[in-house]
């Protein structure tokens, strides 16, 4: 989605706000622009397309402002277009901005200014704020924006530069990121922490309804009615490395390898002698919920589906897992003894957000499972625990899913140990094997490069589990699509014989994962009637499974069934990249995807 960037120093204002740009990349965009306040004016330079058009385009001017807003946006409304671009200003150019969100009444909005004579150079909703800054703009502009506050409904992120007061830019944010940062010589602003990482660690998150206003050695914050207010500043634990590609061809494929450790870093703390340590939750008294929800979007949701199993099956205590769009407005069964868990990467994604409002309205505790520190999801719930898998830059989530994972598990044996309820020692004793069995994993990419091979010219790929494995296909199925645009569809395996099997044809290829003792020898059954109907197979079992006639049939190593969701992500995630590769695919961008949804 939108990517914000805002320097105000003493140093050129370009260079940060591209190299912000270029770091917010990831959250997906189709065009981009930059405003300069310059000694003569505010020069804005957008146009559609990638980044690097806007940089070619920069060429043909100097810019020298100390001061600057930067965006790449993602449409929502109008085109993607040079016009539709931002930053908007007003007429006269004395003010822009750039917008991040969805004004959600820019129709009557941009009535009523027609009104009064303004008129419209976008289709935007973004342009509707600029012209009210115009119109309500009085000589102070920070009471102007709180007027135009006051006036908007939907959600935002803004950045606001003027030559009425060219030494400051004014922030505010509602429902949409926005973090500020300190730098030695200025005060910078973005949609995320890697577009500041280079330049700072030391942040402060703003709130819903916060402002803020940026000078060169200053900054003030401010309330939704705009009294003053303090705020605490933030240091982020990991620096600009973690955000670069160390040398791998993409962000996927380091992301993918760098599993090992942040599964490690996931873990590290949280068991001390077969305990499972989660202090973040240590206040809550567990025996008092009847029923579990696990809310969550895309690899999020997927792995809610596998942890919401984990759970039922060792605390016997009801769940549900849903997506957050679908919870948000099917009126869920939620009260004061619901226990709700929102699993999400990023912790910015507005439907997850939204269902978790809707929940601890209903009266239920909620729980965050997030992994960038500080965001909203991980301040709006009531308790939050940290993946630590860094900076995910891919729009393809993997690190993030398989700490998701780990987390999720790790959850369901802590609720299991604050019920007393006596818990399988040996997976807990396991999970500290994880890592190593992952690097194993991650040595056969040979393996799964040649199967890439096998779906290069397919136009459908078909994707069958059961049990815990029909969460694993899901994400295989899921990532396949996403970054490689072969189709694919995941299915239980049962019910291959009600409707999927008529798809089987000579040549299509099946994935099917069987790693679910109790269930396994059922899933290579369903594989056998696909080959007779002329199916090429790949099959992820566990050694000692029995399998004959099955053309490419791998063995992941052998751990406690609840584990190998994870281990078995590590192959489906490289087949899924290497697929990507062969064909010529935007790996780290793909097509109409962005990283972190921040509207509905
Ligand atoms: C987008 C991303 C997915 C991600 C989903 C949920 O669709 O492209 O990779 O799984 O949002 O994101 P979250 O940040 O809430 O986990």
């Amino acid at each position: 989605m939108c990517g914000i960037t805002a320097y105000c120093g003493n140093d050129l204002a370009l260079p940060f706000l591209l190299q912000g740009l270029n770091k917010l990349e990831y959250r997906g965009y189709d065009s981009a622009g930059v405003t300069l306040l310059e000694d003569d004016g505010l020069v804005t330079v957008k146009c559609r397309g990638r980044l690097k058009n806007l940089e070619e385009k920069l060429s043909d001017y100097t810019l020298k402002g100390h001061i600057g807003i930067g965006h790449t946006r993602w449409a929502t409304h109008g085109v993607p277009s040079n016009l539709n671009s931002h930053p908007h200003s007003n007429d006269d150019e004395t003010i822009s901005l750039v917008h991040n969100g969805i004004i959600e009444n820019y129709r009557e909005l941009k009535e009523e200014l027609l009104e009064k004579g303004y008129h419209f150079q976008s289709e935007t909703d973004s342009e509707v704020v600029v012209l009210l800054l115009d119109y309500y703009y009085d000589g102070d502009l920070f009471a102007a924006t709180k007027k135009v506050l006051s006036r908007i409904e939907g959600s935002y992120a803004l950045c606001i530069v003027s030559t009425f007061e060219p030494d400051k830019i004014i922030v505010a944010r509602k429902d949409s990121p926005l973090v500020v940062g300190k730098v030695s010589n200025a005060y910078v602003a973005a949609s995320d922490i890697p577009a500041l990482l280079e330049y700072t660690k030391d942040v402060y998150f703003l709130n819903d309804y916060e402002m803020a206003v940026l000078e060169k050695d200053n900054i003030h914050f401010y309330s939704h009615d705009g009294k003053p207010i303090e705020k605490d500043m933030n240091t982020i634990p990991y620096d600009i490395e973690a955000a670069k590609k160390d040398g791998y061809e993409h962000f996927m494929l380091k992301e993918i390898y760098e599993q090992p450790r942040v599964i490690n870093e996931t873990l590290r703390g949280r068991i001390v002698n077969d305990k499972i340590i989660l202090d973040e939750l240590k206040d809550i008294d567990f025996s008092q919920f009847n029923k579990v929800y696990y809310v969550a979007c895309g690899t999020a949701y997927h792995a809610s589906l596998c942890g919401s199993q984990v759970l039922e099956r060792v605390t016997k205590l009801p769940v549900i897992a849903t997506v957050a769009s679908e919870f948000r407005y099917n009126d869920p069964i939620v009260d004061e003894h619901t226990l709700a868990i929102f699993v999400s990467q990023s912790g910015e994604t507005a439907d997850t957000l939204a269902a978790l409002r809707l929940a601890k309205a209903k009266g239920a505790t909620t729980i965050a499972i997030a992994n960038v520190l500080g965001s909203t999801i991980s301040r709006d719930a009531h308790y939050v625990l940290y993946t630590c898998a860094g900076p995910e830059i891919a729009v393809a989530s993997t690190k993030a899913y398989t700490t998701q994972l780990v987390l999720l598990i790790l959850l369901a044996y802590y609720v299991a140990q604050k019920l007393n309820i006596e818990v399988n020692l040996q997976l807990i004793h396991e999970l500290d094997t994880i890592p190593d069995y992952v690097n194993q994993l991650l040595a056969d990419h040979d393996i799964y490069a040649s199967w890439a091979k096998m779906l290069e010219n397919l136009h459908d790929t078909y994707f069958i589990g059961r049990s815990l494995d029909y969460a694993s296909v899901l994400e295989g199925a899921l990532k396949l699509k996403e970054v490689s645009y072969v189709h694919a569809d995941a299915y239980v395996a049962g019910e291959l014989k009600h409707g999927p099997i008529a798809l089987i044809e000579p040549g299509s290829v099946v994935i099917a994962v069987a790693t679910q003792p109790h269930i396994a020898a059922k899933t290579i059954s369903n594989i056998q009637e696909t080959i007779a109907r002329g199916a090429r197979v790949i099959l992820l079992t566990t050694e000692g499974q029995e399998v004959k006639n099955v053309e490419n049939t791998y063995y992941l190593p052998k751990v406690s069934p609840t584990l190998q969701s994870i281990l078995v992500a590590i192959p489906l995630q490289l087949l899924a990249y290497y697929t990507a590769c062969i064909k010529g695919c935007d790996v780290d961008k793909p097509r109409n995807l962005a990283k972190s949804v921040t509207v509905e």
